[in-house]
């Protein structure tokens, strides 16, 4: 005979972490319809082949990634759930996932051609080193042996392996290029960013109960398993980014925020690279808050509801 099933219960709450968490991501929800990308048709008739081509090609590989965090990653985490509530926030984590994957086909919509668009696909179900990020992710999402091992792969996706691609979209929302697709990505940083901190934190309370021999192994295999990634994310940019001369500065930013990874799941980093060393450009793109957004408005930056700003540390301090 199985247990009762238990009704959610909003006013019982045994992680307030939980309730913060899933007002701020809905007080954050946007969709991709309601910003103007055309209005960004002008620069990109400006820039030359090689730089179209990356550009599309990131987005690319960006979209293969919000596609396994859909798929598979909220699927995954959500059979270790702690609370009924941390189920609730992933289902927002997961829908929020769809909207992203789904925005950069609103972009490739307004950018590129038909045929442009078919390539780009072609591409990133074929190209080697995103492939073996996406798989290696996929089959550690897919094995209920090693819960903490999931949530650190879903980690190092949202605060590591997504930046190589946000390197593009911020580099031109520095020189005041593309700012309208350049929104389309700080509002998916947006989320990646509470998304990593929020499983990050999950992540801690589940190795506070392990042993300290246990605790190390997880350790010890998080920062083999860091490098490996980050030894496959090398070859990729190179492959993405020699034509336009940009690799170093990207993975120099790749580095940075894999060390924000690290941090997100309470470790040390792994890297010398700080702010200070990241182009200054892309970090200006970064650090500057959303446009306004009007939400039942489609003239203007897109849409309003609720004042929101990106998420930090002091959040958590509850
Ligand atoms: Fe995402
Ligand atoms: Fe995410």
């Amino acid at each position: 005979m199985m247990d009762n099933y238990k009704a959610i219960n909003w006013n019982q709450i045994s992680d307030q972490i939980d309730k913060a968490t899933w007002e701020k991501l809905t007080e954050q929800f946007w969709l991709d319809t309601r910003i103007p990308i055309s209005n960004d048709l002008s620069d990109w008739r400006e820039l030359d082949e090689d730089h179209r081509w990356v550009v599309g090609h990131v987005f690319g590989g960006l979209t293969l990634l919000d596609t396994l965090q859909s798929q598979d990653g909220m699927a995954a985490l959500r059979k270790d759930i702690r609370t009924p509530h941390e189920n609730a926030v992933l289902n927002n984590i997961q829908f929020m996932e769809s909207v992203h994957a789904k925005s950069y086909s609103s972009i490739f919509e307004t950018l590129n051609t038909p045929t442009e668009i078919d390539e780009i696909f072609d591409w990133s179900d074929s190209e080697e080193f995103l492939q073996t990020k996406t798989k290696r992710i996929y089959t550690l999402y897919h094995d209920d042996e090693h819960p903490l091992k999931k949530k650190v792969s879903s980690v190092f996706l949202e605060t590591f392996l997504f930046y190589s691609g946000f390197f593009t979209p911020l580099y031109y929302l520095g020189h005041n290029k593309l700012n309208n697709v350049a929104e389309i990505i700080k509002l998916i940083l947006r989320d990646e960013s509470v998304h990593g901190t929020y499983i990050g934190y999950k992540f801690q309370l589940a190795m506070k109960e392990l042993s300290d021999n246990e605790q190390q192994d997880i350790k010890d295999w998080m920062f083999n398993f860091l490098y490996d990634l980050y030894d496959n994310e090398e070859q990729y940019v190179h492959k993405v980014y020699d034509q336009v001369g940009w690799s170093d500065e990207v993975l120099t930013f790749s580095r940075y925020n894999a060390n924000k990874a690290l941090m997100n799941l309470g470790q040390d980093p792994m890297f010398p690279d700080t702010e200070a060393d990241v182009n200054p450009i892309v970090m200006n793109g970064i650090s500057t808050g959303t446009s306004n957004h009007d939400f039942f408005s489609q003239v203007g930056n897109g849409y309003r509801l609720g004042n929101v700003e990106s998420m930090n540390d002091s959040d958590y301090d509850i």
